[in-house]
């Protein structure tokens, strides 16, 4: 299971701070909202320069904007090792999906609660991953909306299906309980903000969701 820090929920007056609590997680999960997509703004490219200046630890970077295109290459540029964009966000999602594996990343599709996982049928054969979103994308600390547990166990069926072993992740509202859920439907990434950074001890929260 991968534990992926959602640095959300991190101080923003001293990432390099936050990211030392963290050191024990594989991935990091970079939330990147545009105003548009979702109703808040966060990070760009210069944020992930300067992450990527301190750790090696993965940056799995969720794009919650519109046209990702425009944008992804400056990621890349800026060390981001994984592009996730919206399903919601664009026209060709194929063409997306092409497009940014270009530019040497491995490429994830993400789907809000109200998508269905049929939407995604015809590409599933090409993306790296699935990210489904347990909450309404643009805030941390939200609720669970269980209806992820069936869309992942749905996903975990069509990889054999569409023969591609793309991994499924989950992002909002993980906690122990929830994580338990999503791991017996199949997860394979679990993003958690609130429940590893508003702890006093983050390497304990990471190693409870483990
Ligand atoms: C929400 C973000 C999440 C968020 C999760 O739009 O995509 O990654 O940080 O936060 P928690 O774990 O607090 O629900
Ligand atoms: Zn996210």
């Amino acid at each position: 299971m991968i534990i992926a820090p959602s640095i959300l929920s991190a101080d923003f007056g001293n990432l390099q701070e936050s990211l030392s609590q963290v050191k024990s997680a594989k991935w990091i999960h970079v939330d990147v909202m545009d105003g548009h997509f979702v109703p808040n703004i966060t990070i760009g490219p210069v944020v992930v320069k300067g992450l990527r200046s301190y750790t090696d630890q993965v940056l799995d970077t969720h794009l919650m904007i519109d046209n990702p295109l425009q944008y992804a290459k400056a990621f890349v540029e800026a060390g981001s090792d994984r592009i996730t964009f919206h399903y919601e966000a664009v026209n060709d999602p194929l063409k997306v999906i092409r497009e940014i594996k270009q530019l040497g990343v491995p490429v994830g599709i993400s789907i809000k609660p109200k998508t269905d996982v049929k939407s995604l049928l015809t590409i599933l054969e090409d993306v790296d991953l699935v990210l489904v979103m347990s909450v309404e994308p643009g805030f941390g600390g939200q609720s669970f909306m269980p209806e992820a547990v069936e869309k992942i166990k749905e996903l975990t069926t069509l990889k054999k299906v569409v023969k591609n072993n793309y991994l499924i992740e989950v992002d909002g509202g993980i906690n122990k309980n929830t994580a338990k859920l999503c791991k017996e439907a199949g997860v394979d990434v679990l993003v958690a903000g609130s429940y590893i950074f508003n702890s006093p001890n983050p390497e304990s929260q990471i190693e409870d969701l483990r």
